[in-house]
């Protein structure tokens, strides 16, 4: 097996190529990972890695058409597993154009450079819970309509569009996975749980959403980069759509209750924040689909927090150099005003 590997620099692509490569998973002879390096990529993430002889990194992007097919020939690429993208809904919320090119284009372009490719084996489009929408009750199933309420989910919406089209279409052998919140080790801090976690060391202020009573399904990044094999193994038919959880729901308050617990930080932390606008106040997922497949999480959450947080605070050099320069205007301009305007009590829903 010859695989791409998009966004490998990130939170999941590097989990994903770490694991991959440090378990010597049999039939794998290539591993490329393409990343443009945005400032969510972070090509320290794959130190070490270099010396393996699979192993080649490329700076690029992935809505380059031209830079894509000719990697993907030059490879002899038969595996794509596409993580790339813009993901950080705040962001989307304040500009959708670069999701629009990054999460459409840039899987268009991956798309076009496997159209009718001889040996061609699977593309493996990674998307989001977030493209069904906020969910009253049950759980969404794979066949649940998409309802998208941010312009990062709107994107990701979009981009499995086009994976369904070019099955159907040109018989791409393509599939998609929609994994629930990610949790681990390598999450950039804009991300609730690394960003809380370190605000936290650091004696700063967890500026909570809302009424921070908001659900999330919580998966840890080992189990998701299990899964990706799993169905990667599956010989899926083209289209196929599978969801990946460990149905661990979780309200957002609760979850900012077990950090300061296991940091041994004091409640008075937490600040309550103007709400995100358009915020989905539940994701869940059912995974039944996949676990009918033989695929289980192995990682309780409660270990999967503790172990995550340890990773936190023994890597303070890992997010202290991300946590500067530009990251701290972000920070500003995300947080200072809903901070000045902030209260130690929780808001009423949705204010
Ligand atoms: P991330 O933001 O940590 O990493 C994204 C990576 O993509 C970065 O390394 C960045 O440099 C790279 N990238 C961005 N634009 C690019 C471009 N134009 N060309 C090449 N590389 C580019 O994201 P993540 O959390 O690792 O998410 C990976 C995938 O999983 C995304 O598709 C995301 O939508 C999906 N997903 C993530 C979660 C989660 O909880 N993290 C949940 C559901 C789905
Ligand atoms: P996030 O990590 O941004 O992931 P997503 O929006 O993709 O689910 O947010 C997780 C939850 O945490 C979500 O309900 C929004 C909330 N949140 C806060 O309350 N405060 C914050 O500063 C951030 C970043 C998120």
């Amino acid at each position: 097996m010859r695989a791409l590997v998009t966004g490998a620099a990130g939170f999941i692509g590097t989990n994903f190529v770490r694991q991959t490569l440090a378990r010597k998973r049999e039939g794998i002879d290539r591993l490329v990972a393409l990343d443009l390096l945005t400032y969510a990529g972070n090509y320290a993430n794959l130190t070490g890695l270099e010396s393996d002889p699979r192993f080649r990194f490329v700076r690029g992007d992935v809505a380059d058409r031209d830079r894509v097919a000719a990697l993907v020939a030059e490879e002899a690429i038969d595996v794509i597993v596409h993580c790339a993208a813009e993901t950080h809904v705040d962001r989307s919320i304040v500009d959708g154009a670069p999701f629009l090119v990054t999460n459409v284009h840039g899987t268009l372009a991956l798309l076009e450079a496997v159209r009718g490719r001889p040996g061609f084996r699977c593309f493996l489009h990674v998307s989001t819970d977030e493209v069904y929408g906020s969910v009253a009750e049950g759980r969404s199933t794979e066949s649940a309509p998409l309802r998208p309420s941010s312009p990062y989910a709107a994107s990701k919406a979009a981009a499995d569009g086009f994976v369904f089209a070019y099955a159907a279409t040109y018989g791409v052998p393509a599939v998609i996975t929609r994994c629930s919140n990610n949790y681990g080790p390598y999450q950039f801090p804009e991300k609730l749980i690394p960003l809380f976690v370190t605000n936290a060391l650091d004696g700063e202020s967890l500026p909570l959403y809302g009424d921070g009573m908001n659900v999330r399904d919580w998966l840890h990044v080992e189990d998701h980069a299990e899964a990706l094999w799993h169905v990667l193994g599956l010989r899926a038919a083209p289209g196929e759509v599978f969801n990946i959880s460990a149905e661990n729901e979780m309200p957002n308050r609760a979850l900012t209750e077990q950090i300061l617990r296991l940091l041994d930080r004091p409640a008075n932390l937490v600040r309550y924040v103007a709400d995100r606008p358009g915020h989905d106040r539940r994701y869940a997922l059912d995974p039944g689909k996949l676990r009918a497949t033989g695929w289980r999480p192995q990682v309780s959450f409660a270990d999967g927090l503790a172990r995550t947080v340890a990773w936190y605070r023994e890597r303070r050099a890992w997010w202290e150099a991300i946590k500067s320069g530009t990251y701290r205007d972000y920070y500003d301009r995300m947080y200072s005003g809903r901070l000045a305007g902030s209260s130690a009590a929780p808001r009423e829903p949705g204010v």
